[in-house]
């Protein structure tokens, strides 16, 4: 799908993607001329009061550029409510912390959830650096649970916590570098000015990604074809590794598109992941409106797991989504009673669309995978214990 060429942007919008267009070319200046992907993705997704995620872009929700789905429907996080339950009870544990917690939506199921399973955690944390999407989350969660029981971070904590550490849709928003096989090198993308705009360019790859790409290719076995396009996110492992070192006792989990390693790279994915999300419309325009648009590109769960584990955690398990929110209990949740204004039959319709959203496969359901690390928990839990797809990391 193209971007909408017909949508043009309000004078706010507009004076904005000038400031972030003024602030890239700057950058790229600075950079010798030329900007990795990856450092342009930070750019134009973090810069603090320009990015897309530290701005006011509207970002989340319908009227936004993507749904994501606590989004969608409660009941996700009243299904994962079960989850973090059942976690908390076998670690001991007191805290939850949700990473990147957009627009609170999780957070807003979660929290009234978990005081209705009488498991309510004594502190919640949401690391959150933006101060807009921090404000909107005060907002959502005003209403529905207890604001002094709420902790908002702009770093990780120092002291290793008990509980559950959840991160939903966080790893695909983390840059990623973007590499090619070109007459036999490897290349990678950066982003130049070229006339009012910008251009992607392909360079001699950096030796990091050299090397990382190399260590892909001996770990499945085959050199990637002249043309494989993909990408790879040299922030994720540590990212990975920070967060298991924070968690003392209890459960690690991300949910998120993508794959294990095998699949990820395979030969039918040569063109890589990589799209960018704008008003509802998908496309990989990378350098489309920078700093309006959402990029991301979909997750290696074989990295996931390695940095994880590498920490000391055990893999609790590895499934879709659909498997996720069935195994605690979505079902369950879809035979009570529905109040509320408005005639029952129209709720009721809507909350099996929404539930049929989170779980068919050709919705979110498969597409989207869930992964969970725990420590001192040796027990097989709700989520992962339908369905099973650790030999696929
Ligand atoms: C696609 S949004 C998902 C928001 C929300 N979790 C949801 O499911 O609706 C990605 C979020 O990840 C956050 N994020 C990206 N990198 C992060 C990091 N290193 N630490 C914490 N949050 C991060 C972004 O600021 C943004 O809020």
């Amino acid at each position: 799908m193209r971007p909408d060429p017909s949508d043009a942007l309000d004078h706010a919008a507009a004076t904005h993607a000038g400031r972030v267009a003024d602030a890239l070319r700057a950058a790229i200046a600075a950079a010798g001329g030329a900007l990795w992907f990856d450092d342009y993705m930070e750019l134009v997704l973090y810069a603090p009061g320009l990015g897309y995620y530290s701005a006011g872009a509207r970002k989340f929700g319908a009227d936004g550029d993507f749904v994501t789905a606590p989004e969608i429907s409660p009941l996700f996080g009243r299904a994962l409510a079960r989850q973090v339950a059942e976690a908390l009870a076998l670690a001991g544990g007191d805290t939850v912390l949700e990473l990147g917690p957009g627009s609170g939506a999780l957070a807003a199921a979660l929290i009234p959830e978990l005081d209705a399973l009488g498991a309510s955690p004594a502190r919640v944390l949401l690391l959150e650096p933006s101060p807009e999407l921090r404000e909107r989350q005060r907002a959502r969660l005003a209403p529905c649970a207890d604001l002094t029981r709420i902790e908002w971070l702009d770093r990780l904590p120092d002291t290793p916590l008990a509980g559950v550490i959840v991160a939903n849709e966080v790893l695909d928003a983390l840059p990623c570098e973007r590499f090619v096989v070109h007459d036999g090198a490897l290349h990678e993308l950066a982003v130049v000015v070229q006339g009012d705009g910008f251009a992607l360019e392909e360079r001699a790859a950096r030796s990091a990604t050299r090397s990382a790409v190399r260590s892909l290719e001996v770990e499945l076995g085959a050199r990637f074809a002249e043309g494989f396009a993909h990408e790879r996110r040299a922030r994720l492992a540590p990212l990975v590794a920070t967060l298991s070192r924070t968690l003392a006792r209890g459960l690690l989990l991300f949910i998120d598109y993508g794959l294990g390693q095998r699949e990820l790279y395979s030969p039918t994915r040569a063109r890589g992941t990589f799209l960018a999300h704008h008003r509802h419309r998908a496309f990989d325009d990378a350098l489309f409106r920078p700093g309006l648009c959402d990029l991301t590109a979909w997750v290696d769960f074989t990295a996931v797991a390695d940095a994880a584990i590498g920490e000391g955690l055990a893999l609790a398990g590895y499934t879709t989504q659909a498997h996720l929110l069935l195994g605690c209990g979505l079902e369950t949740l879809l035979g009570e009673p529905l109040a509320g204004p408005g005639p029952p039959a129209v709720a009721e319709a809507r909350r099996s669309r929404d539930a049929q959203r989170l779980t068919l496969p050709d919705e979110m359901g498969e597409r989207f995978k869930a992964i969970g690390f725990v420590r001192g928990i040796d027990a097989t839990l709700l989520g992962f214990a339908l369905r099973d797809l650790a030999h696929r990391l």
